[in-house]
């Protein structure tokens, strides 16, 4: 039988958000009552999969749920973005990955994050999805799975000359260096790319010296977001970084806003591979630039029939 192929192969995390809205944050011990709760897919690794599923592209995720509500409602999740389940397990050994989040009204807030099942996810999952991840054209993991899990991941697309797309996040001091030298575009945000270089980034000229420390330690390209003012991308060979600047908009909500960036540059390398960085870097520019104007993680990511045809 032949064998589905898929563009957008996604290594990563599933999480639900429980959220609830409170006036102020409970202490210790102390029971409160909240005005409105609501329940919301996450995960970084499901975000950016079924962002670049949402574009139009053939994807598929590899990763571990529970076999409980939460995981049974994540499959679920997938199969209405179009995002193949063909790997997706549930074990019953841990729960769904869950984020409890208290958020008062001044917008501060409160997080538990149980990683569950996402910390089960390993080598025997990935030899059972090698036939997909060899036929893939692009590979891109983070760091709310074990490491290893991802690195060997990005290692197994690098032997198969699948590009690879790493995004360090949540970010974890004394990365492994093989993390870079698999690479082919490495993209974090500010915060990531201070605590991995010990640069500060706090405007562009910050991020051209970080984006050219990360580029020294081995990846093809490096990709630093940086909100309202875009990114910054430094490809091989090159000395200085180019500013790609994101036409700033009125944020409603930002959460999740790197990985819809980061989904829709799976997305463009993708289909148009020849594509330089930059112009893939403005297109997602453009793309995460939607998701911050509604609220809600994967509800603000947009779809292809949103946006201008242009950006495709
Ligand atoms: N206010 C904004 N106006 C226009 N574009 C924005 C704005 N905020 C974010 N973006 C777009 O989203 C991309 C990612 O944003 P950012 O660098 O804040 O990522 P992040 O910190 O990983 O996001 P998150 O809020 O999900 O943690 C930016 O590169 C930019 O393209
Ligand atoms: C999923 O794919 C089908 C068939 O290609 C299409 O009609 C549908 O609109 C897609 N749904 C989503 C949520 O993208
Ligand atoms: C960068 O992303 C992390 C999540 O990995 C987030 O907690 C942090 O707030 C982001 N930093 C900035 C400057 O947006």
């Amino acid at each position: 039988m032949m064998e589905e192929a898929f563009d957008v192969v996604v290594v990563g995390s599933c999480m639900t958000d429980l959220v609830s809205q409170t006036p102020r944050l409970p202490k210790a011990g102390e029971t409160i009552h909240g005005h409105k709760f609501f329940i919301g897919f996450g995960g970084k690794g499901a975000n950016q999969c079924i962002q670049a599923a949402r574009l139009g592209v053939k994807t598929t995720m590899i990763c571990k749920v529970g076999k409980d509500f939460f995981g049974d409602a994540y499959i679920q999740n997938f199969k209405d973005n179009n995002v193949s389940t063909d790997f997706v397990w549930q074990t019953s050994d841990a729960a769904t990955g869950a984020a409890s989040i208290t958020v008062n009204d001044a917008g501060e807030n409160a997080i538990v994050i149980v990683a569950g099942a996402n910390m089960l996810l390993g080598g025997d999952e990935l030899q059972k999805a090698l036939p997909a991840i060899r036929k893939a054209k692009v590979l891109v993991c983070q760091l709310e799975i074990n490491p290893q899990t991802s690195l060997q991941a990005l290692q197994m697309a690098r032997d198969n000359k699948v590009k690879t797309v790493f995004n360090p996040a949540p970010a974890i001091p004394d990365l492994d260096y093989n993390f870079y030298k698999v690479s082919d575009v490495f993209c974090c945000n500010e915060s990531e790319a201070e605590l991995l270089t010990g640069f500060s980034v706090n405007n562009v000229e910050g991020a051209h010296r970080a984006s050219q420390e990360l580029l020294s330690r081995g990846c093809g390209a490096v990709i630093l977001t940086l909100g309202p003012q875009g990114c910054v991308v430094l490809k091989a060979q090159e000395k200085t970084s180019t500013h790609v600047p994101s036409t700033a908009v009125a944020a409603v909500d930002t959460t999740g806003a790197g990985d819809s960036f980061i989904g829709a540059l799976a997305f463009y390398l993708a289909v148009h591979p020849t594509m330089t960085l930059e112009e893939m870097a403005g297109r997602a520019n453009q793309v995460a630039s939607v998701s911050v104007q509604t609220s809600g993680t994967q509800t603000s990511f947009p779809f292809r029939q949103d946006l201008p045809a242009k950006l495709f």
